[in-house]
């Protein structure tokens, strides 16, 4: 056989979905499939208008500030309202929380179906105007039984979750998903439009040799984290120290350290009691994907995914990856807090 000809049995996101579903038997309905359809395509207009922000001057600031005191980005705002009007029109969500509005959504009556989605429209923000790698996170709930969409749908924990993913553009589009048994990788072929499966089966390693922390922080750091970084930065011979790798951009941080390991990091400090990242639309989604890949996702002190959330945009402390380096960590905060 020619190695390298094109393969003609191309495994599609939908496909793939699809078949995860069938294989659950009667239980399944396909609404989760037409969700997570409705997501991708989503995840494509967003590609899209990422590609052409450059060239039709969306880059800048629309100059609105939104509810966490960010300033909004141009594309920022444009994702949101991209999400928000291709799931509302899906007919398969009832509650929807995004980083780009203050109150959770509610969807009327007549579009309304059994699932709830929350999202970071576009994560990495600041990094927009250099043109590095943005995203979009995304976790699915479903509404609980006899409920028919109310914000306590919402707030349970990251475990709840029946899908979680992002997408995340850079030099091509790649959707990370998870629906609970495993994490698959998919790359948008633009000529095809479609979601090929290119990464099946993410396993992240048991160990890493990156780091992945703002230290321009680490004046504010608690002593676990500085402990911690100490000792992975100056170890004891024969072991070498690890690399650090930082974009800013979580999904871009998150997706290297599914593919290679390591640890990567958003602690609560001394300034930010919570930490910077948003419990609902990043930690969960994120967490529920490292753990999914094998990997542990943690505050430092407990399991991010047991966490009831008691508002949709609060914070928590972030640290997640590979098994044995965030088990480093934890001893850490065992020994020192
Ligand atoms: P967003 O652009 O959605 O507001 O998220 C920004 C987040 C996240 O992407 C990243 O991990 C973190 O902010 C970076 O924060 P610092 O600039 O403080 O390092
Ligand atoms: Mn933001
Ligand atoms: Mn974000
Ligand atoms: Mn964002």
């Amino acid at each position: 056989a020619d190695e390298h000809a094109p393969s003609t049995d191309l495994i599609t996101l939908t496909r793939h979905v699809l078949n995860d579903q069938l294989r659950l038997g009667s239980a399944a309905t396909g609404d989760l499939t037409l969700l997570l359809t409705a997501i991708q395509v989503t995840s494509k207009f967003i590609a899209t208008n990422v590609r052409k922000a450059r060239l039709i001057n969306l880059i800048g600031l629309a100059g609105e500030t939104n509810v966490q005191g960010e300033e909004q980005k141009k594309l920022d705002v444009l994702s949101n309202d991209i999400m928000i009007n291709a799931l509302r029109a899906s007919g398969k969500t009832a509650v929807l929380v995004s980083e780009e509005l203050d109150d959770a959504i509610i969807i009327e009556e007549r579009n309304r179906g059994k699932y709830c989605v929350v999202f970071d429209p576009l994560d990495g923000s600041s990094n927009i105007d250099a043109g590095v790698n943005i995203g979009t996170i995304f976790g699915v709930y479903k509404i609980q039984p006899g409920s028919s969409g109310s914000l306590s749908d919402v707030l349970r924990p990251g475990s709840e979750m029946v899908a979680a993913g992002y997408t995340m553009y850079g030099s091509s589009a790649n959707l990370v998903l998870s629906t609970g048994s495993g994490v698959n990788g998919y790359t948008l072929d633009a000529s095809l439009g479609e979601f090929i499966l290119t990464h099946p089966d993410i396993q992240i390693p048991p160990r890493g040799k990156i780091y992945s922390f703002n230290e321009g922080n680490s004046m504010y750091f608690h002593p676990p984290v500085t402990a911690y970084l100490k000792s992975i930065k100056y170890p004891a011979a024969p072991k070498t120290p690890y690399s650090a790798r930082y974009i800013g951009s979580m999904v871009a941080d998150v997706h290297r350290t599914l593919l290679y390991g390591g640890i990567f990091g958003y602690p609560d400090d001394k300034k930010s009691k919570s930490g910077k990242l948003r419990l609902l639309y990043e930690a969960f989604p994120m967490a529920f994907l490292t753990e999914q890949a094998g990997g542990i996702a943690t505050t430092g002190t407990k399991r991010i995914l047991d966490i009831v959330p008691e508002s949709i945009h609060e914070r928590c402390p972030v640290f997640l990856g590979s098994r044995d380096d965030v088990s480093d960590l934890i001893k850490f905060y065992k020994e020192l807090s």
